[in-house]
């Protein structure tokens, strides 16, 4: 059995088996109509989301299954104290696969420790969402005609913005991508994603200050909002929310055939001038984004019992040392009973295994 808790769960094959899948659903959509039929998906959105959700329930029911489930915590047993792992145990009786959104970081991960059905993590925190990456990787393909090679200028809220995260992890398999950071200095890409990801794996990337200095050689251009609930204190929000915004003055610079992406909700970072830009591609994702849950619940759910599908070890080097503490006040071994885990990468640093903060240099 797999789940999808990290984008690289997924070998880079399995990324693009679903990718494929994806377009051959998009050209077929007859042939899928009930290919989950009988089936149930559980969506446990512990955390407010619009199109995620409703993206996963359509993906179901045009594969001809059903969807239960709740989309706020407060209707749940959540509100009477149970544990992620218990409310996880307990509706794989109900459904053969779960999709969940937790604002605490590791919880999906937790719950697939203990469940008996496929975890699809649809958000965790300011962590990690990588059905939102498969969405953007099939739309980066259907839009540009390929992966491999591309320039990508990720704007806006590069340290909350789990997107951004997830997205710049699943690209260090590509060939020859290039990454150009656009961010206000407190919301930088977290350094485990810098370190771990781009100087690791390879991905050459650059910081400018300003999107007039980064948009020409852009292939795509990945906006990003500035996520406000994630903030401590508002007027640190304030101070960031307007530090870019992509106009039609902005596109001028930009290539004829760059696109624009953004996982949505969008506030203000694009103005709406920008919409009908035949370059915005955000709507046209979204709907990808549907495409793309279908055929990664038909192949989790094809995988479920084939022993080749198993999570990946992952982090192997697990530290031992009673000493260490995680300091991420949103990790899900701060909010539940959780016995704490540590991984050293391979630059040497100790790091969460749930949320991945460093806990030692
Ligand atoms: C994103 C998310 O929830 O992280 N939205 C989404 O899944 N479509 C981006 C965001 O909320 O800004």
């Amino acid at each position: 059995m797999k789940h999808l808790i990290d984008p690289t769960d997924l070998t880079y094959d399995e990324t693009n088996d679903i990718i494929t899948l994806a377009e051959d659903i998009i050209a077929h959509r007859e042939l899928y109509t009930s290919r989950m039929k009988g089936k149930k998906l559980a969506t446990l959105f512990y955390e407010p989301s619009t199109r995620t959700r409703l993206s996963f329930t359509a993906a179901m029911m045009e594969l001809g299954g059903n969807v239960l489930g709740f989309d706020d915590a407060r209707s749940s047993s959540v509100s009477k104290g149970e544990t992620v792992e218990d409310t996880v145990r307990v509706v794989g009786n109900f459904a053969d696969i779960i999709a969940m959104r937790h604002p605490i970081e590791g919880a999906p991960l937790i719950a697939s420790q203990v469940s008996d059905v496929p975890i699809i993590n649809a958000g965790d925190g300011s962590h990690s969402h990588p059905t939102q990456t498969l969405t953007d990787l099939l739309t980066i393909k259907r839009e540009l005609g390929h992966i491999d090679g591309i320039t990508i200028g990720f704007c806006g809220d590069l340290r909350f913005g789990r997107t951004v995260h997830s997205l710049i992890k699943a690209l260090s398999r590509y060939k020859d991508i290039k990454v150009v950071l656009i961010a206000p200095d407190t919301l930088r890409l977290p350094d485990y994603i810098k370190q771990d990801v781009c100087d690791r794996l390879g991905i050459r990337y650059k910081e400018v200050a300003t999107l007039e200095e980064a948009i020409p050689d852009l292939d795509i251009l990945y906006m990003t909002r500035v996520q406000k609930e994630r903030f401590l204190d508002e007027d640190d929000y304030d101070r960031v929310k307007d530090s870019f915004i992509l106009d039609a003055a902005k596109m001028k610079l930009a290539k004829e055939t760059m696109k624009v992406l953004h996982p949505l909700p969008r506030v203000n970072e694009i103005l709406t001038e920008v919409d009908d830009d035949p370059r915005a591609a955000y709507f046209r994702q979204v709907e990808n984004g549907k495409f793309v849950r279908m055929a990664l619940i038909c192949r989790l759910l094809d995988w479920k019992n084939d022993d080749n599908h198993k999570m990946p070890e992952g982090h192997e080097m697990f530290v031992n040392d009673d000493t260490l503490h995680c300091y991420n006040t949103k990790c899900i071994c701060n909010n539940e009973y959780v016995k704490t885990k540590f991984y050293e990468s391979l630059d040497g640093v100790v790091r969460c295994f749930y949320c991945d903060t460093k806990v030692r240099e």
